[in-house]
This record gives C-alpha cells, structure tokens and sequence, in this order.
C-alpha cells in the first residue's frame, strides 16, 4: 500500500478541484478522484460544471446569442447580413472544444499543485487506524489512506416521477445540451435556472419553447420586480412561460412526447413536443460513496449531513458543494472547498451565504445578491430603495441593450446595503460591485460618491446608489 495522504477529495467538480488545489497549496499531501469519462475514456475532471452544467451552456448561450444578434440586432446598427444560416454540429463541436479546453486545464493544475489524481469512483472502505481508506475503482484502481477526506461528489439531475430521461426525447441538463438539430416545438418543464437558460438557446436557435412551471409565482426567489421584468421581456421574445402548471401525464409518441396537464385556473391542457427538457432540480449523489457503510450520516432529504463549517457525522470527513445543503452552485462549492483546506491547516475559512450572487445568463441577464424586498418586508426591515433603468444609460443605449434596471436596498436607519438587483446587459458582471460592497459593508452613499467610468453599464449601479437618497443625476 502506498503511503498515506493527508488529503484525499472525492469527485472533481468545481468544489473538489479547488479543494485540493488549496490543501496542495498549503503543503498537504493530496489526492482526487473523479469518475467522469469523455470520448475515448479520457478522463473529464471539473463536474456537472465543466462537463454538462456551467461552460456548456454558456458556450451555447453565447453561440446562440451570437445567432440572434446577426439576424435581428445587427441591421439596427447598418450591418446588413445576407444567407445567415445555422450548423448545429459545429455550433455543438466549438462547445465540445471549450468543455475540452477545461478539462485539460484541470489536469494541468492537477499536475502543476502535484496532486495525484485517480480517474475512477471513489468508495468509503473502512479505517486504517484513525485513517480513512478509500477504494478507487475504474481506470486507475487502487486502496488510498487518507488522514481527511473531502466528500465533492456533487449533484444529479431529478426526473419526473411520471417518466424517467431517455435521453432522446425526455432530456435532463446533459440532453439539453447535446440536441444535434433545431426541435419544432421543444417542451421545457421547470422554469428554473436550467429551463429559462436552456430554453433560451433553443429559442433563439429557432424552436417554439414552451416552459411549463409547477409554482404559481415565477422566479420565486428573485426580487418581485426583476421577476415581473423577466417574464414581460422573455413573453416578447416569444418564450411561452405558464405557471401554476400540475404536470398529469407524459406519454412518449413515435416521434413525439405528449404532455397533459392541468393549467392554473384548473383547465386540462395539453400538447406535444419534439423534445421535453425535465428541468425541475438536482438531488445530491452519493450513488456507490459506501456512506451507509462507514456510517456518514445523510439528512432527510439525501445530502450528506454537515455543520456550518461543513464536518460531516465522521471524523476528519468534510463535505462540501452540491452534495451538501446550500445552493447549488459552482462558486458556493468552490468557496466551501477552500475554506475547508484552510480550516484543515487551522485557519479560519470562512463562506458567507448571504453574499453569494446568483446569476440566470438569459439575455437580459438576471443577478443578484443580498435580500430581496419581500425578504426585507416580510423580515419587519425597514429599507429605502434606489432603482436606474438601463433606458437612461448612455453605454446600454450606445450597445443597443436598454432592458432592465439596477436595484439597491438599502437600511433606513443605516444606509448599509442590504441587496443588489440587476436584470440588464451583463449582470453577471455588474453584480461583483454590488458582492464586494455588501463583503465590505458599504453602505449605498458609499457607492453613489465613488468615481464610476464613462460611459459604463456601472454607471447604472451609481445611480441605483443615488436613487437611494432620491438624487439621481441622469433621470
Ligand atoms: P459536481 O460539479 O457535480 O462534481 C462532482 C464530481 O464528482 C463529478 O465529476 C462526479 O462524476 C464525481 N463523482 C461523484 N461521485 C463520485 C465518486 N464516488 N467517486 C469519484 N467521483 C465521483 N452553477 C453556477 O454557479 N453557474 C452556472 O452558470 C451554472 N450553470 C449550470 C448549468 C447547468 C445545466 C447545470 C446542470 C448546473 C449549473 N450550475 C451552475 C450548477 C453547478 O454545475 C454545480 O453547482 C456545481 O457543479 C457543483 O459542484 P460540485 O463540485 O459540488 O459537484
Ligand atoms: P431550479 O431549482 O432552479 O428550478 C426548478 C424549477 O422547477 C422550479 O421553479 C420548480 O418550482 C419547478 N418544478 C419542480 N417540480 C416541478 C414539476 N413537477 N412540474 C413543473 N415544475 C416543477 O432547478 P434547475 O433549473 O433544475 O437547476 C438545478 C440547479 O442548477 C439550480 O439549483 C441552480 O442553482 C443550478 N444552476 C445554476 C445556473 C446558474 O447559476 N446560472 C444555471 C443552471 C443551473
């Protein structure tokens, strides 16, 4: 048996890469395992994030975007474009390559921190004295001890009880993002993150989308007026979004899926698809992990239970990202591998939830951090808002991108910025202003008296700021 290691993190998504790219740095003796397999049975290391969830579908996103900008946005600035046409395979094929690219830039950075890593399913296998081993198996099997184990092993899409994927035509995220040519009529169930994201590119790729969501509230967990603002704008760019949706049947046809359902007046509807994308959240997998074995307490709902600085029930067994509470999503999971390396070398990491942005990348994009109004409201605070519209931003307006707004919250009595609510052109940028104030307890006069450049979208995030005192200088 080799010799032991301090570290050994199982699974390889954007939490355990980090993870053991931080124990590395800080003079850990570590270990990876990941199971994921690509095409000629290389190993794929970075996750749900890098091989079927984050850069995927910001590569389609982009393709797509790229698409409907050249045969829409393009003749408004006398760019006329002749014979536009679409090839699917290489627009598919580029976003194969940028999956490509970051898994051999993982393996890089395996190879640069000296982290040994195993390409193959990592399993509880019992203690070696107070060490734990871990048996890998698959491409590069082998007994690992490990004095500390990092569970990453990350999340799984959830299928409808009335019908599981098949990868064909009842798509879960990975389907979603492999369809080879253009569906007629594509079927979205979930009116999530995935279904608003996945359901863009499809639409502006040329399919009729429809989104069926079960809430009657869309994007609950969005700010009420960015919500609003979202389904007016993604209604005018033709996205059929029905809420308040109770799924009955799904039945597959020869070449179709036919979806019945009861609308939120009561109404039976039903309609038939070419594709059905099952996008309704992930469940945590800890699928083949020898949890039960070894006695690594889940909770009710399957995650691997953890405390707030994510030690598991075991002994120097940590978990983190998907698999654990929180959510789910990359930077929170690479945030909680970090700070559990450092607590490890008995620093004192640290993730705060409540300044984690949340980024929907539908055009406009959608970002956010902090409370939301009704947040605030129903919490009893007391808080004065500030909002600017990109309307009367000279940068959106010279980029031919006037949609959406720039919200601050802020205390009543303090001013402390208590949220930031972008939907506009690129949020997900702007929206580290708005992460970095609220680390930095800034308050919002803070923000409005810093020196914004000209033109910029920023400008807008100054003027939210302004508009908290009522002193907007450019509406
Ligand atoms: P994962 O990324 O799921 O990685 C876990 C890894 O462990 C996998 O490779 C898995 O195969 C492996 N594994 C599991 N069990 C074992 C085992 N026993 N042995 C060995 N290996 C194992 N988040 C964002 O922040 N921004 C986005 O834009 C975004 N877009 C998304 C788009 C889609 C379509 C999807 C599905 C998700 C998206 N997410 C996004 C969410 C993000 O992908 C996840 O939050 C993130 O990947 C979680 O990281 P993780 O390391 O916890 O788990
Ligand atoms: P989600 O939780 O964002 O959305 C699922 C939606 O499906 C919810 O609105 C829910 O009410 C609805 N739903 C549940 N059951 C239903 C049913 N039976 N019928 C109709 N609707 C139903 O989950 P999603 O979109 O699957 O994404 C999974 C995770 O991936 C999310 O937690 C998200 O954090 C992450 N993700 C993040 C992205 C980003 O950061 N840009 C992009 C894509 C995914």
């Amino acid at each position: 048996m080799a010799d032991p290691f301090d570290v050994v993190v199982i699974g390889g998504g954007p939490g355990g890469y980090i993870a053991a790219i931080r124990c590395a740095q800080l003079g850990m003796k570590t270990a990876c395992i990941d199971d994921w397999t690509r095409a000629g049975g290389k190993p794929a290391p970075g996750g749900t994030c890098t091989n079927v969830g984050c850069i995927p579908s910001k590569a389609l996103l982009q393709s797509s975007e790229n698409y409907e900008h050249a045969g829409h946005a393009f003749a408004d600035h006398g760019i006329e474009v002749k014979g536009l046409a679409l090839d699917v395979k290489k627009m598919q094929a580029r976003k194969d390559k940028v999956v490509a690219q970051n898994n051999d830039g993982i393996l890089y950075l395996f190879k640069k921190n000296r982290i040994a890593f195993f390409h193959g399913h990592g399993a509880f296998a019992g203690r070696d004295g107070d060490a734990w081993k871990i048996r890998v198996d698959g491409a590069s099997p082998a007994e690992l001890v490990a004095a500390r184990v990092i569970v990453a092993t990350g999340s799984k899409p959830r299928a409808l009880p009335l019908i599981p994927f098949d990868d064909d035509r009842v798509l879960d995220n990975a389907g979603a993002l492999a369809i080879p040519a253009v569906p007629k009529r594509l079927g979205v169930v979930g009116a999530g993150v995935i279904g608003l994201e996945m359901g863009s590119v499809w639409r502006r790729l040329g399919a009729s989308v429809t989104v069926l969501e079960a809430l009657p509230a869309f994007l609950g967990a969005a700010d009420e007026a960015v919500a609003k603002e979202a389904r007016k704008l993604f209604a005018r760019q033709g996205l059929a979004i029905e809420t308040g949706v109770n799924i009955t049947a799904v039945t597959l046809g020869k070449a179709d899926v036919a979806v019945a359902w009861t609308d939120a007046a009561g109404k039976a509807q039903a309609a038939s698809f070419d594709k059905l994308i099952v996008a309704i959240g992930r469940v945590p997998n800890t699928d083949g992990l020898g949890a039960e074995a070894v006695g690594l307490a889940l909770d009710e709902r399957g995650f691997v239970a953890v405390d707030g600085e994510c030690r598991t029930s075991l002994p120097n067994v940590w978990a983190i990202g998907d698999v654990v509470r929180g959510p789910m999503l990359a930077h929170k999971a690479e945030e909680e591998g970090v700070a559990v390396a450092e607590r490890m070398a008995g620093q004192h990491g640290h993730v705060d939830f409540n300044t984690i942005p949340w980024v929907i990348y539908t055009s406009p994009e959608i970002a956010w951090v902090g409370q939301t109004e009704q947040q605030l409201k129903a919490a009893g605070v007391a808080y004065r808002a500030g909002s600017f519209p990109f309307s009367a931003n000279g940068r959106a307006r010279a980029l031919g991108d006037t949609s959406g707004f720039v919200k601050i919250l802020a205390d009543a009595a303090t001013d402390r910025i208590l949220g930031v609510h972008v939907i506009g052109p690129f949020a997900s940028e702007l929206i580290s202003e708005g992460v970095v104030a609220m680390e930095f307890g800034a308050s919002a006069e803070d923000i409005a008296r810093i020196c914004h450049a000209h033109p910029s979208l920023a400008e807008a995030m100054k003027e939210a700021a302004l508009g908290v005192d009522g002193r907007m200088l450019n509406l």
